[in-house]
Parts: C-alpha cells; sequence; structure tokens
C-alpha cells in the first residue's frame, strides 16, 4: 500500500443505518474498511471557483496534523456568498463568537462526521480529519467541520441487442451506473448532493436523483407522480457502500466533504434500467456509463464506483 496510505477504523454501520434513515428493507452490508489517501485534491492549487486563491504548498509528510509543522501558515479565504450568511452556511468563526456544537447534532444541523470524533484546534475551529490543507477557513463550503452530502449509485449490467451481459476484458460483465455531467465543472459523477438540515439520507437521494437524472423540476405533475413512483420503488433496496471524508477540492483544514453512497442494483434490467434519464438542475448531461479502471470522474467517486464493481464481482 505504500506510506501515503492509511487504512481507516471500519466505519460504524450499524449506527449509520438509522442516522440514514434507510427502510427496512433496505440490504444493509459491512463496509470494509476503506482505504483513503492522503487527500489530493484538498491540496489542489488554485480553489475552486477562484482564479487567484492559491493554497499554501503542504508536502505528503505535513499533512497529518500529528506532525509538527511551526511554519505551516495557510491561506486564509472564505468566499463572499458564504460570509453573506445564507441558510446553509454557519456564523463566520473567525470575525464573531457562535456557540456550535461540535461533534453532535446541533439542532438540526449534524456536526457528527463519519469518521469519528475530530479535533478542535487551538485556534477553536475544527481540524480536517485528514490533515492540513494549505487553507483555512470555510471556501465555499457553509459548515464548519462536516458538510454532509448523499450519492446515489444506480447499475444495471450492461447488455447487447440479444440482452446478452456484455463482458469486458478481464472476462467478468460489465456495469453501468447513471452518471450526471456536473453544471460547474463539467466532470461527470454520481449524481449526489447535499444532505439538508434533519433530511434522512433516503430523501436526499430520491430529491437529487430525481432532480439531476430526470429532470423533475421541469416535468407536469402527472410525470411527476410517475418518477416518483419508479424512484421510490427503485429506492427501496440499497446496499452501503462508503460512509465518510471525501478528497474533494473544496475541502479546507476546517471544513471538508463527507458523503454516504449507497448502491441501487437493477440485477434483471427490467427496473430503473427502462426509466427515461433527463438531465436536470445542477447536470446537463446524463447517461449511463461502463465502471472501467480507466474512468475519470469527480472527486472520490471513482473509489466508491470500484468498491461497488468489487461486491457485485464485474468488470473493472
Ligand atoms: C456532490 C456529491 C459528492 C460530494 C463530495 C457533493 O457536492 O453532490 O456527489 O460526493 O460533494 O465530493
Amino acid at each position: 500500500m505504500g506510506s501515503r496510505v492509511a487504512r481507516l477504523a471500519k466505519p460504524r454501520i450499524a449506527k449509520m443505518t438509522t442516522e440514514t434513515g434507510c427502510t427496512k428493507q433496505a440490504k444493509i452490508q459491512r463496509v470494509d474498511s476503506f482505504l483513503i489517501r492522503l487527500h489530493e485534491k484538498a491540496r489542489c492549487e488554485i480553489y475552486p471557483r477562484t482564479t487567484d486563491v492559491k493554497r499554501v504548498k503542504v508536502e505528503d509528510k505535513y499533512v497529518k496534523w500529528a506532525v509538527d509543522y511551526p511554519d505551516y501558515s495557510p491561506v486564509v479565504y472564505t468566499s463572499e456568498g458564504v460570509l453573506k450568511g445564507p441558510v446553509w452556511a454557519d456564523p463566520d468563526l473567525l470575525t464573531t463568537e457562535a456557540n456550535l456544537k461540535w461533534n453532535a447534532l446541533d439542532g438540526k444541523v449534524s456536526r457528527i462526521s463519519h469518521m469519528g470524533s475530530y479535533e478542535i484546534g487551538k485556534d477553536k475551529l475544527p481540524r480536517n480529519p485528514i490533515g492540513r490543507t494549505g487553507l483555512k477557513g470555510r471556501g465555499c463550503l457553509g459548515r464548519w467541520g462536516p458538510n454532509h452530502a448523499a450519492d446515489p449509485i444506480v447499475t444495471r449490467w450492461r447488455r447487447d441487442e440479444d440482452d446478452k451481459k456484455v463482458k469486458g476484458e478481464d472476462g467478468k460483465n460489465v456495469l453501468q451506473f447513471v452518471a450526471v455531467q456536473r453544471r460547474d465543472n463539467h466532470q461527470w459523477a454520481i449524481p449526489g448532493g447535499m444532505v439538508d438540515p434533519g433530511e434522512v439520507i433516503t430523501q436526499t437521494l430520491k430529491r437529487e436523483f430525481g432532480e439531476e437524472a430526470m429532470n423533475s423540476l421541469e416535468k407536469t405533475e402527472a410525470e411527476r407522480e410517475d418518477i416518483e413512483k419508479a424512484i421510490n420503488e427503485l429506492f427501496d433496496h440499497g446496499t452501503n457502500v462508503y460512509s465518510g471524508y471525501v478528497d474533494d477540492p473544496r475541502n479546507t483544514d476546517n471544513s471538508w466533504m463527507e458523503t454516504v453512497a449507497l448502491n441501487f442494483h437493477d440485477e434483471s434490467g427490467s427496473g430503473v434500467s427502462q426509466i427515461h434519464l433527463h438531465a436536470g438542475d445542477d447536470a446537463v448531461g446524463v447517461k449511463w456509463m461502463d465502471l472501467t479502471s480507466k474512468l475519470e470522474i469527480y472527486a472520490s467517486h471513482k473509489d466508491f464506483l470500484q468498491e461497488v464493481a468489487r461486491k457485485l464481482q464485474a468488470s473493472w
């Protein structure tokens, strides 16, 4: 594995199941301990959605907070949009006092990390559980500490004209997943989204899939009802793929993305696979994409897909 890979503790699946509000039928599988490399995207030089905010370079050996780095002087940045204080953002702790409840449910906002308890630094700010990023503040993220998202991985087997499963170079059957092209950076991704305060994960998954992959926001009432029915059936049976930190370019020393990724697999090809896909909301494109090790997609999404391929013994 090399020295740049840290093995994390097993995620707390039993707890997550209730937190995520999965239905009883949901087939909850044990998630194998996931490998998180020292974050790389969270150390990208130019901060996303800016042209001139440059992170201070953090070498691999200095990423971990436990390693002394007395000269560390990260650039401080929180976007104007976040500082304006929209509903989805916390108060700015660099300029005002506020009593936020770390590592706890704070009203409806979950400040609980899937990674276990995070530290609060001497500056009284939460510390990124993977380590330094070269940037202090919240960047364009609204919350101090974890910012929670959810990712629905909808899969089917790739089939030829005779409805036979197609095999990959490794002789295993090829899986496909519903991918959307993000409006913000045009990268292909899983159609995930942010969890609203007080919302259970299944609600987020259904909403995001409906809006981004089926364009439910621009359909008639009757069409919306059909979409809702198909999504409800599909999202009844999910298996956990991952819950935890995401190596996302928006992460900072004090704010970071976490996600819960679930797989909804249409084994027979007669369910979801028949649903008409139509990009909407934050997505400009949508398609069934083959799972392969050559995929180039957003944030840690490739790791999630590799895990799905492993679980379903699919080609990779
Ligand atoms: C995206 C999710 C992604 C998460 C972390 C969210 O904005 O919608 O798909 O997993 O960020 O990168």
